[in-house]
């Protein structure tokens, strides 16, 4: 199966109510995996690419709670999709080894990533090359 085919939007459970919105996220029941890490990106302009890298072991949600941006995923096997995050109730799942392109942030872009594993800078594959090269492999 292509990896293509494990990126998927994910609707998150809210509880909402006349006192202002509220969004769930629950490690291994919203989402597929036990989180082990967050970060937010917030303050890049408008003509920045972030991300640009793929993940050997780290699989991803990422969530725009505020604002808007855009996730480009590739498979390296020639299969590539465009994601728009612009609802704060709604995710992006990225399994390990697809490489992603965040970009086309709002000024007021709040961009929430949720990951697996805890940060190992050697897990990343920075290089597109390397990264269709281990995708050939398998
Ligand atoms: P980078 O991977 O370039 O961010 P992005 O994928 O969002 O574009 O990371 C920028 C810097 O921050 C880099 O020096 C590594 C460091 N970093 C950590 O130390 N821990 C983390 O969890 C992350 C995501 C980055």
């Amino acid at each position: 199966m292509h990896n293509m085919n494990k990126v998927k939007m994910i609707e998150l459970p809210q509880a909402g109510d006349e006192r202002g919105h509220l969004v769930i996220v629950e490690g291994g029941i919203d989402i597929p995996f036990e989180i082990k890490r967050a970060f937010y990106i917030y303050g890049s302009d408008r003509d920045v690419i972030r991300g640009q890298h793929a993940n050997r072991k780290t699989e991803f949600v990422l969530i725009n709670v505020a604002g808007t941006s855009k996730i480009k995923v590739k498979d390296g096997e020639g299969n590539e999709a465009i994601f728009c995050l612009n609802r704060p109730h709604t995710g992006v799942y990225l399994p390990t080894m697809v490489w992603k392109d965040m970009y086309d942030f709002s000024e007021d872009s709040v961009l929430l990533v949720l990951a697996s594993e805890h940060y190992d800078s050697g897990e990343y594959i920075r290089d597109y090359k390397v990264f269709v090269e281990e995708i050939k492999k398998g």
